[in-house]
């Protein structure tokens, strides 16, 4: 089973909408309001923010290039941009796009970013080298990614508690994404230098999530892992929470790795 189960990504941001606010204040937002806080916007800039979800770095990148400023803010769920126009009802300067980032077409940026969205790209790389373009000669780029590993232990017992409830074979190790050849610094910084970054720099920002039941099981309704609930019913639903949240118990699973890598560069 993938991070999305069956769906594709839309789908899956779309059903996890209404509790991805909720998971914010745990865990979107203390990751975005970092990544901002080394991506630096300064007052005036224009910016892209790509795969904005509900605004956890967009809301605070208008914030800090003010009203004459400018934060287009992209994503592919409608539910998500509908939930960041609300959010960002004052921020006349964010304007809010329900679109695929890896064909926005927007003007020349001060400062690309994108938290934790580039590996969802059906094509990484080629997505990520459309977000660079997208910024202006000399403008900067901040892409966030988990580390590796960081995320992968609740979602394998998620998977083993679908197929607990499911009676379907238990899962073997997750299939490898195209993610996990960038997920370390070195690899990391490698990779955005060869996709043309000059004074390449990858920061290691460590972190846990505390795994409370409600945040263990926010974990699930508010991010990309909605997607393996998808093909179930109320009922299976229910029991998926039960054994997930048992077997988070049983395993000691207690803190959550959410690491992050914050990458940024140059352009040329
Ligand atoms: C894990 S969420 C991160 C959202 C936000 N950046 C944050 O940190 O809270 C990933 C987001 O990427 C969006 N996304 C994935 N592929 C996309 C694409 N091709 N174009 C625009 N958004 C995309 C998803 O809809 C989802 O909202």
């Amino acid at each position: 089973m993938t991070r999305l189960g069956k769906i594709g990504t839309r789908d899956a941001f779309d059903a996890a909408a209404a509790d991805f606010a909720a998971l914010g204040r745990h865990l979107w937002e203390p990751i975005g309001a970092d990544a901002v806080s080394v991506a630096s916007p300064q007052p005036g800039e224009r910016v892209l923010d790509a795969c904005c979800g509900t605004g956890a770095s967009a809301i605070p990148t208008a914030a800090r290039v003010g009203s004459g400023g400018l934060v287009d803010a992209v994503d592919i769920s409608g539910p998500m941009v509908a939930e960041l126009r609300e959010r960002a009802a004052g921020l006349p300067q964010l304007h809010a796009h329900e679109a695929d980032v890896t064909a926005w077409g927007g003007a020349r940026y001060d400062l690309v970013q994108s938290v934790l969205g580039v590996f969802f790209f059906p094509d990484m790389k080629a997505g990520t080298r459309h977000l660079i373009g997208a910024a202006r000669p000399g403008g900067r780029v901040a892409l966030t990614i988990w580390r590796r590993g960081a995320m992968d232990p609740a979602g394998r017992q998620l998977a083993l508690a679908v197929a607990d409830v499911t009676g379907t074979e238990p899962p073997g190790e997750r299939p490898k994404r195209p993610g996990d050849r960038v997920n370390q610094p070195e690899s990391f910084s490698a990779w955005l230098s060869a996709l043309g970054l000059s004074e390449v720099d990858v920061l290691v920002r460590e972190r846990t999530l505390s795994m409370a039941p409600e945040v263990a099981w926010l974990l699930v309704t508010g991010s990309g892992y909605r997607g393996v609930l998808s093909e179930l019913g109320p009922d299976e639903v229910d029991r998926v929470r039960e054994r997930y949240l048992a077997r988070l118990d049983e395993t000691g699973l207690t803190d959550l790795d959410t690491t992050t890598l914050v990458g940024t560069g140059i352009t040329a």
